[in-house]
């Protein structure tokens, strides 16, 4: 039985600070000067929880925060989350003494778990475009009943987490072309991190084309004939998702290199003034995937004998 008069224990506020990441969270409540008894706050302990909440008490000991590292940070077990029970155990038939973490705002959930988890990948949290569309963390983790073991998730699997809420992405997901996110090859949580990340669109890398390049090295180059589009953002040319054109294309072929290549020597456009004028000349109109067969290095050549990205 744990002594009522013990001190919050400094021993866990130690270890606090000694842990990357979780410094903050100390910074942000300095300790009182002298800690106010376990009874004064109306701590009662994670034994008296079990007592009533046996199931959730022992499910708990099998997840990362019914452990040792756990127990290490916090000084309360089950109320570290749930804050002060006694009013609860006197009177647990009264549900609104009850301490459910639903009631409270999606800040305030978030602050419950932030009392830890402020490095690491929930580094960039704060102004995110989750944190500021009002979601918490619970809006995707539950400590108890989760479906997914891996990172606690409330869904089956990350992607069925993010799915649940951009459908539009889904819909992609089955166009002719897509990143095979479906057939299990990589998640949303290769390119994004849902925390927050310092590049927009939640992208983990400084950059769109550096997020690319983690995969697709080959198109890093560096060439001796750069494309300049491709070097500015691959997304000049494809979409990231899906796409019911080839490759990822965000149009097809001959249309993609023709939003930026009308005036080239030869002509680039369907109807061109020598054919309009002169019905006799053989069309010299470029269909379908004519612009790759000659200038088949479009992301770059190393090709020393043409500067027109050709192989
Ligand atoms: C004397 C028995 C008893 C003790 C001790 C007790 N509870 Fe409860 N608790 C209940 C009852 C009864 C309910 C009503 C809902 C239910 O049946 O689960 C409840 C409800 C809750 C709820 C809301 C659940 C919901 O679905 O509305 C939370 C959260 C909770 N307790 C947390 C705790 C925590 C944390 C502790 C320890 C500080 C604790 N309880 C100690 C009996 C107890
Ligand atoms: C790491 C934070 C954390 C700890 C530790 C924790 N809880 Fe919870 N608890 C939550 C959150 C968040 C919810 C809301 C639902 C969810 O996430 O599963 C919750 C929900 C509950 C509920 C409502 C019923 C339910 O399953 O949703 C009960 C009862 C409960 N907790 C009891 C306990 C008891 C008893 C302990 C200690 C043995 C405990 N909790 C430890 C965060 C915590
Ligand atoms: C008192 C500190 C503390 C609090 C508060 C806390 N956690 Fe944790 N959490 C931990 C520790 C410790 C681990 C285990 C990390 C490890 O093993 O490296 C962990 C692990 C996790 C994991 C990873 C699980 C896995 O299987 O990899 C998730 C997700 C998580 N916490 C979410 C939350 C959420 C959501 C809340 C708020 C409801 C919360 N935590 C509150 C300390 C805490
Ligand atoms: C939009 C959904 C979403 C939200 C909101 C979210 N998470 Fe996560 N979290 C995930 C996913 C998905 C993973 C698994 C990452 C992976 O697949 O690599 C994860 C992984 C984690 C992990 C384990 C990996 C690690 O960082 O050590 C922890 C801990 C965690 N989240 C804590 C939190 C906390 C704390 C919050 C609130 C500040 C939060 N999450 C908000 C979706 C979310
Ligand atoms: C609870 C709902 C919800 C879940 C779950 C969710 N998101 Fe979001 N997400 C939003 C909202 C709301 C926005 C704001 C933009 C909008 O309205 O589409 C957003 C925006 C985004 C953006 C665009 C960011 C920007 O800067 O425009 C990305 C990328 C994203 N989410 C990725 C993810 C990933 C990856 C997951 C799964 C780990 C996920 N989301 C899970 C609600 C959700
Ligand atoms: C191969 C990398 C990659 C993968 C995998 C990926 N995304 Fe994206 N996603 C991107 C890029 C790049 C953008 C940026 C688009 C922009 O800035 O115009 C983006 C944008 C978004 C956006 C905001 C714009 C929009 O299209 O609505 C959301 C939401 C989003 N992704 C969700 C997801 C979800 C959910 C998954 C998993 C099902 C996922 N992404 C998988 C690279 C990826
Ligand atoms: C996590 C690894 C990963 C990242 C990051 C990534 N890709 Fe991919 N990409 C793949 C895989 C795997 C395939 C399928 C390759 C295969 O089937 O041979 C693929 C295929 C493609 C294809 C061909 C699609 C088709 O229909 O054949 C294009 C185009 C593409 N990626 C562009 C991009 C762009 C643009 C980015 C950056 C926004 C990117 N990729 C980021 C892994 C990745
Ligand atoms: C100027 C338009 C354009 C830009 C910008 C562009 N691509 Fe492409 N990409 C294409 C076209 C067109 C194809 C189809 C080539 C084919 O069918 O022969 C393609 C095909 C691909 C493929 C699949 C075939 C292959 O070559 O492996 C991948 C992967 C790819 N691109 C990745 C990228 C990445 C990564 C970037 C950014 C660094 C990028 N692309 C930028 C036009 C572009
Ligand atoms: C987003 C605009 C854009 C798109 C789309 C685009 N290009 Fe380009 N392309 C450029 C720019 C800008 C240059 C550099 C022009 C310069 O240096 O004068 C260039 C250069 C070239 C060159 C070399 C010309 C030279 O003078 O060195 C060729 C060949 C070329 N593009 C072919 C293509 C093909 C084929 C496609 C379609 C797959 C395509 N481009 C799509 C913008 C684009
Ligand atoms: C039959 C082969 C062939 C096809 C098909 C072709 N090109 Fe070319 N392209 C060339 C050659 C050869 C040059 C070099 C021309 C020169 O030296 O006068 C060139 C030059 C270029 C240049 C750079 C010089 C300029 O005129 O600005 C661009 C840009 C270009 N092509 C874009 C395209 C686009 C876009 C398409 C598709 C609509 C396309 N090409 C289809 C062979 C081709």
């Amino acid at each position: 039985m744990r002594s009522l008069r013990l001190p919050i224990p400094l021993l866990g506020l130690a270890a606090l600070l000694a842990l990357p990441g979780l410094a903050a969270a100390a910074q942000a409540s300095p300790p009182p000067a002298s800690p106010p008894s376990q009874s004064v706050l109306g701590f009662v302990g994670s034994d008296v929880c079990a007592t009533c909440h046996t199931d959730v008490a022992e499910h708990l000991t099998a997840t990362p925060h019914g452990k040792g590292k756990f127990a290490s940070l916090s000084a309360h077990g089950c109320e570290t989350c749930h804050g002060p029970g006694s009013a609860h155990v006197n009177n647990p038939d009264d549900p609104a003494l009850r301490p459910r973490i639903d009631r409270l705002s999606p800040r305030e959930q978030t602050a419950v778990c932030q009392k830890c988890h402020t490095g690491g990948q929930q580094f960039f949290w704060h102004g995110s475009v989750h944190e500021t569309r009002g979601l918490s963390c619970e809006s995707c983790h539950s400590i108890h009943a989760f479906k997914s073991e891996k990172a606690q998730l409330k869904a089956a699997s990350t992607v069925e987490a993010c799915l649940s809420c951009h459908k539009d992405v889904r819909a992609d997901m089955w166009k002719n072309s897509h990143h095979p996110i479906r057939e299990g090859k990589i998640s949303c949580t290769d390119c994004h991190n849902p925390h927050g990340t310092q590049t927009r669109s939640l992208i983990k890398a400084a950059s769109v084309n550096e997020q690319c390049y983690t995969c697709h090295a080959e198109k890093r180059g560096p060439f001796l004939w750069e494309h300049a589009p491709v070097r500015e953002s691959c997304l000049n040319c494809h979409t990231p998702h899906g796409s019911n054109h080839q490759k990822l294309q965000k149009t097809a072929t001959p249309y993609l290199c023709q939003q930026c290549h009308s005036n080239t020597r030869h002509p680039g456009t369907l109807y061109d003034a020598t054919t309009l004028a002169d019905q006799s000349r053989a069309s010299n109109r470029i269909f379908n995937r004519a612009c790759l067969d000659c200038h088949a290095a479009v992301h770059g050549s190393n090709n020393p004998s043409t500067p027109y990205l050709g192989h």
